[in-house]
C-alpha cells in the first residue's frame, strides 16, 4: 500500500518530487532525473505553467504540430494540433490537401448562445411564483448589471431568462435558466459569476414581489453553475464535390462506388451506437488536438459534443452525407463552446502561438476551423475504412516509431518503409530487418 502524507502542498516543488520519488517510484533517482530534465526551472515560462495547476512536481510534454493546407471559408490556415496518438496529424494534413483541390471547407456558425443554472428549491405555490416571475426577472437583470455591464460592452451579455417548474420531478425544485453572450470569451467565469449573484439576490427580490410575501418559507439555492451542454452554441463545417471529383489514385475503386460505400458508412454511424462511438471519436481526434493547441476546455468540448449527439435519446454520428443529382455533401454539426480571450488561452506560451499561427482568430472563426479539422479527420478515418482499411497507415506510423526506438540510420529507414509497404510490421520484423 502507499504511503500517505499530510501538509503536502506546503511542501517546495523540489521536496513534493523528492517525497513521490522516494515513497512511489520504482527508481527514485532516475524519477527525480526524468522530472527535472522536463523542466525549465526559474525561467518565466516554468512560473506560468506551476501557476495553472497545483502540487506540480514538473511538467507533462505532448507534441506541437501542424497541419497546413486547410481552406476554410476560402483562408488558408496552418492549423497546430496537439495531440499523442500516430496518424491523426497526418490524416488530418492529407485530407485538407485531399479537400483544398475540391474547393475546401465551408463552415458556419449557427448560434452561440450559452447556458446558466441556478438550482433552487423553494416551498411555496408555483403558480405565484410562476405569475411573480417577470417581476423578478427585471429586478435580476438590473441587480447584475454591474456584473454584465463590461460584456454587454463587448455585444453580449444576459440574452434572456426564465423560470423552470420541476417540482412534478423532483419536490419544491425550480431552476432559473440563462442564457448567455459570451462573445470572444468561453464565459465560464462570467457566467459562474453572474449566476451566484442571482443566488444570492433571490430571497430579497422573493420577497419584494408582488404575490410572494405571504407564501410560506424562503428560496434554497442547491447550486449556480453554467452548463456544459451548449447546442445552441454550434457551428457546422461541410465539404461537397461532384461525385467524379472524389477520384483519386489511391482510392482504388471508382469515386461513384465509394461515394455510396462512404455514405452507408456515416449511415450506420448514425444508427448504431457502437459503431458512432468510434465514429465521433475519429471526430474528437482533430477537435480535442486543435482544443488543446489552443487551450481550450477539452472536457467541456468532450461532454457537450456527446451529450449532442445523443440528444434524440440515442447516441448517433455528428456527422452526416448525402449523395444527390451527382453530387457528394459531407457535413457536421457540432457544438463547440470555446473562446480565444481569456482563461488560458493567452497565458500558455504555446497556447498564445498557436492562435498566433492562425491569425488571431476570435472565437466563432475557432469554432469554423476546429470543426472543420474534426470533419477532415472524419472524411480521412472513414476514407480508410471504406477502402484501403486503417492498419495500412496505422502500421506505416508504427514501423516509423519501431524505428526511431531502434535508432534506424537514416538510409535504413528509407529501405524499411520501402520493404515494409507489403509486409507484415511487428517489433520482432524490423529488428530482423535491421540485422539486430
Ligand atoms: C482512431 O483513433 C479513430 C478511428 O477509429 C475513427 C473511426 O473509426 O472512424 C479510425
Amino acid at each position: 500500500m502507499g504511503t500517505s502524507v499530510n501538509g503536502f502542498s506546503k511542501l517546495s516543488k523540489e521536496a513534493k518530487a523528492k517525497w513521490v520519488a522516494e515513497h512511489y517510484a520504482s527508481n527514485p533517482e532516475e524519477t527525480l532525473q526524468l522530472m527535472k530534465s522536463f523542466q525549465q526551472p526559474g525561467s518565466e515560462v516554468q512560473k506560468v505553467l506551476d501557476g495553472f495547476s497545483e502540487n506540480t512536481v514538473s511538467n507533462f510534454v505532448m507534441p506541437f504540430s501542424l497541419a497546413p493546407n486547410f481552406v476554410i471559408n476560402g483562408k488558408v490556415y496552418c492549423v497546430p494540433m496537439v495531440i499523442e496518438e500516430s496518424s491523426v496529424v497526418a490524416a488530418a494534413s492529407a485530407s485538407a490537401k485531399y479537400w483544398m483541390e475540391r474547393g475546401g471547407f465551408n463552415c458556419e456558425v449557427l448560434g452561440t448562445r450559452k447556458v446558466g443554472q441556478l438550482h433552487f428549491s423553494w416551498p411555496g405555490d408555483a403558480s405565484a411564483l410562476l405569475a411573480a416571475f417577470p417581476e423578478i426577472r427585471q429586478k435580476l437583470l438590473e441587480e447584475t448589471a454591474h456584473l454584465t455591464r463590461n460584456m454587454e460592452k463587448r455585444g453580449g451579455g444576459i440574452l434572456d431568462m426564465e423560470l423552470l417548474d420541476m417540482t412534478s420531478m423532483e419536490p419544491e425544485y425550480y431552476q432559473i435558466r440563462v442564457n448567455f453572450e459570451t462573445c470572444d470569451t468561453m464565459g465560464a467565469n462570467f457566467i459562474n459569476s453572474v449566476l451566484e449573484e442571482i443566488g444570492m439576490l433571490l430571497n430579497d427580490i422573493f420577497a419584494e414581489a408582488d404575490g410572494l410575501q405571504h407564501q410560506p418559507g424562503s428560496a434554497t439555492v442547491i447550486m449556480a453553475i453554467l452548463s456544459n451542454f451548449t447546442p445552441e452554441c454550434i457551428v457546422r463545417a461541410s465539404v461537397e464535390c461532384p461525385v467524379e471529383k472524389l477520384w483519386d489514385k489511391n482510392l482504388g475503386m471508382e469515386a461513384d462506388c465509394f461515394a455510396e460505400k462512404f455514405a452507408k458508412a456515416i449511415r450506420i454511424a448514425e444508427i448504431d451506437s457502437y459503431r458512432a462511438t468510434t465514429h465521433n471519436k475519429g471526430i474528437f481526434n482533430g477537435v480535442d488536438a486543435v482544443i488543446l493547441a489552443t487551450a481550450n476546455d477539452f472536457r467541456a468540448i468532450e461532454a457537450c459534443g456527446h451529450a449532442f449527439a445523443a440528444r434524440d435519446g440515442q447516441y448517433r454520428s455528428l456527422s452526416h452525407c448525402e449523395v444527390r443529382d451527382g453530387i457528394f455533401r459531407f457535413w457536421l454539426d457540432i457544438p463547440l463552446a470555446v473562446g480565444t480571450v481569456g482563461g488560458l488561452t493567452h497565458l500558455h506560451p504555446m497556447a498564445k502561438c498557436a492562435l498566433d499561427i492562425l491569425g488571431n482568430p476570435g472565437a466563432t472563426e475557432l469554432m469554423q476551423i476546429i470543426a472543420a479539422v474534426g470533419l477532415a479527420q472524419n472524411f480521412a478515418a472513414v476514407r480508410s475504412l471504406t477502402t484501403t482499411g486503417i492498419q495500412k497507415g496505422h502500421m506505416k506510423m508504427h514501423l516509423t516509431n519501431i524505428l526511431n526506438h531502434l535508432q534506424a540510420s537514416e538510409a535504413q529507414v528509407i529501405a524499411a518503409l520501402d520493404y515494409f509497404e507489403d509486409k507484415k510490421v511487428s517489433f520482432s520484423t524490423v529488428r530482423a530487418f535491421l540485422g539486430r
